[in-house]
């Protein structure tokens, strides 16, 4: 699928990238696309360069927005759980306002009865992508909830607390600009108020829209560079993993959600030397280049061995851990750094995509548990596995065919 992204540089709109914007909007616009409000007709541009927070990403399309868009600056996950007296049709009633709601605010409009629609004004690439718990599935269609959609399995390095456990309800609010994030939130939860109720707010964040080279990978708060070996969007291969190929109907074409938060011990990680925090991920911290490697995308080699005849990436290192020599175990990060000011915990919103979370994700999961020198440092304490439903076209609403049986 083709991803025209002109316009998200926060420099003047090329002329390619207002055609693209134009064309986009005909055909009825594809997922993740960004477009500028503007036209095919408009002249090229020839004042100040146009603000980035005017790039838009259509809610509308095969796939949900907020997976294959490149990573925005700042996410706020919403998990909320439906009420008790909350029915199927109560279901479909709040999913379709939401939609309505995100429809309008990724275009950079108020929503309906917005008392600040100014604040939206600005959508900086804002997505909403809808992720649905075992809870929601079961109260519309029992029948159809894949067999993946449940807990995963304990892990002995696991400290899970229920205040960031499973909910009913994800909503993942992406925008380079936290004020719109902000805004769009409390849209959200004012209209899904009458159906439901807040477990939790997580937020997190990368660097700031422009702080670094548009396709910089992001670094985490331990200093990593963390998401080089990663699936491509728009690749066969991204597709092939990502996208669900089987399962039920509802669900073609879309994917799952695991999300861990994972607290991360700064003050005993900063007691290390650098060699041995490169040794724990097995990649240097200067350039997240791999240990037996010179620059980033060097393939790591597991076999190079030093002068004492000791793997160079070791046995315990991360990478070595979290690659398997199956490349069906594989899955799509897109997470984010977060930070509690107020408890002084900071550490990593683990997000990750992947047609089927047992059979790619678990796994990898799995060894890291046996063996990653990287757990001494690293506690997940929140975990939880959403449904994530394909797009929807306009007038329609995502998980709409929940109900067509
Ligand atoms: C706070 C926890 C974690 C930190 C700080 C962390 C950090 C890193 C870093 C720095 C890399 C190397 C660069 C890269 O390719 O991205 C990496 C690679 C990777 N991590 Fe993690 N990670 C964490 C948790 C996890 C978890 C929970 C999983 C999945 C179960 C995972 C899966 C992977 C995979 C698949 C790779 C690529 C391995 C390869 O080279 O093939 N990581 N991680």
């Amino acid at each position: 699928m083709s991803r025209p992204r002109e316009g998200t540089g926060g420099g003047r709109w090329s002329r390619r990238g207002v055609l693209l914007a134009g064309a986009t909007a005909g055909v009825g616009a594809l997922s993740g696309a960004v477009v500028a409000r503007s036209t095919a007709t408009e002249p090229e541009p020839t004042g100040p360069p146009r603000p980035h927070g005017e790039g838009s990403v259509s809610f509308h399309g095969t796939r949900q927005a907020g997976i294959e868009t490149p990573p925005q600056a700042n996410v706020r996950l919403l998990g909320l759980d439906l009420n008790a007296d909350t029915d199927a049709e109560g279901v479909r009633r709040l999913l379709s306002l939401l939609g309505d709601d995100v429809a309008r605010l990724s275009r950079g409009e108020g929503a309906l009865a917005d008392t600040e629609p100014e604040l939206a004004a600005v959508p900086a690439r804002l997505t909403v992508t809808f992720g649905f718990g075992r809870g929601l599935v079961e109260r519309v269609a029992p029948d159809a909830v894949p067999a993946w959609l449940t807990d995963l399995p304990g892990f002995d390095h696991d400290a899970l607390r229920s205040e960031w456990g499973q909910t009913d309800l994800l909503l993942q609010v992406c925008s380079d600009d936290p004020v719109t994030v902000a805004h769009a939130a409390r849209v959200l939860l004012r209209d899904a108020r009458a159906h439901t109720r807040v477990r939790w707010i997580q937020d997190g964040f990368r660097r700031a829209h422009g702080s670094e080279r548009d396709g910089t990978t992001m670094r985490n708060l331990m200093g990593q560079v963390d998401g080089t070996v990663n699936p491509a969007p728009g690749t066969e291969d991204f597709d092939h993993l990502v996208w669900s190929e089987d399962g039920p109907g509802w669900l073609a074409g879309g994917t799952s959600l695991v999300l861990r938060r994972i607290a991360t011990h700064l003050d005993t990680w900063e007691e290390l030397d650098r060699p041995a925090r490169e040794a724990v991920v097995g990649r240097r911290l200067a350039d997240g280049s791999p240990l037996t490697g010179e620059s980033e995308h060097d393939a790591p080699d597991f076999a190079a061995t030093d002068a004492g005849g000791l793997t160079v990436i070791a046995d315990f290192a991360h990478i070595r851990r979290a690659r398997s020599e199956d490349p069906e175990e594989r899955v799509f990060r897109r997470g984010y750094n977060y930070e509690d000011p107020a408890s002084g915990e900071s550490g990593l919103l683990f997000v990750c995509f992947q047609s089927d979370p047992v059979r790619r994700f678990v796994p990898i999961q799995r060894r890291l548990d046996e063996l990653d020198l990287l757990n001494e440092w690293v506690t997940a304490v929140g975990s939880a596995v959403y449904a994530v439903p394909p797009g929807c076209a306009e007038g329609g609403f995502v998980g709409e065919g929940l109900w067509k049986g």
